[in-house]
């Protein structure tokens, strides 16, 4: 059942919960989330030399230069099993133009005069096809400079050109993280969501007031 009460205390007040994430789609999301930090990092420390102690979370600069593209192998892994659950409630629709439109009352947190939403709001949905997009690509680059499988394979130029697109690529999704991580936060009530599976139905009223009453339909979709 998607909706429910939760008895506690017996002299306490109910509070009602929705259910938002299984447990499949939130250990799918922490491990995306762990090995995107530990890619992050190791990437850092071979990328400038000021950040080369970096290296010694990972056994050292030799084992760094190993273990970073696994770790990259292992997020496109782990990412795409979020992407199949995912992508279908990011599809983009009339309401996120909407929304969009409406940024200023989205700020103020003026959200009476936003529309009701789906599961996912335009921000939300900006970041998982900007991530999805920048992961591809991190992906595609990353094979190219991987000079102990695949090295020979492409002209210096190109492998050059491959290093510089990987480095933009991966400034540009770890400033998209940090933007999720905030909004995570700063809507307060969302990072139980990803933890307990389950978020208040005060919460799903105010902010995804149409997947609020779809749930309450009854209504199941991928990943839930
Ligand atoms: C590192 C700390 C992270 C925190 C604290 C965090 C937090 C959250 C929270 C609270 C949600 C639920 C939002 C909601 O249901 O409305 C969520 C969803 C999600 N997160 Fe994260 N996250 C983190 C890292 C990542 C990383 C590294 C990725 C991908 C590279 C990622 C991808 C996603 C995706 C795809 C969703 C589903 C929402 C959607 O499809 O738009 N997260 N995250």
């Amino acid at each position: 059942m998607a909706i429910d009460i939760e008895h506690r205390a017996p002299a306490a007040r109910e509070r009602t919960y929705v259910h938002r994430y299984s447990a499949f789609a939130r250990v799918n999301h922490w491990i995306t989330a762990l090995t995107f930090v530990a890619l992050a990092l190791s990437g850092l420390a071979l990328f400038h030399p000021s950040l080369f102690f970096l290296t010694g979370l990972f056994g050292g600069g030799a084992l760094t230069r190993v273990i970073h593209p696994w770790l990259g192998v292992l997020l496109v892994i782990s990412f795409f099993g979020m992407f199949l659950q995912f992508w279908r409630a990011n599809l983009w629709n009339q309401d996120d133009t909407k929304w969009i439109s409406k940024i200023g009352d989205v700020v103020k947190g003026d959200e009476e005069k936003l529309p009701e939403l789906e599961k996912y709001n335009a921000g939300q949905k900006g970041v998982f096809w900007g991530q999805s997009l920048m992961i591809l690509v991190l992906f595609c680059s990353g094979l190219i400079i991987w000079d102990q499988y695949f090295g020979g394979y492409v002209s210096i130029d190109t492998n050059r050109l491959a290093a510089l697109v990987h480095a933009v690529m991966a400034f540009f999704a770890i400033l998209l993280i940090v933007v999720h991580v905030y909004a995570g936060i700063w809507v307060r009530g969302t990072v139980s969501s990803m933890t307990q599976g389950r978020v208040t139905g005060g919460w799903a009223w105010r902010h995804h007031r149409k997947w609020l009453r779809r749930e309450a339909r009854g209504g199941k979709e991928a990943g839930e």
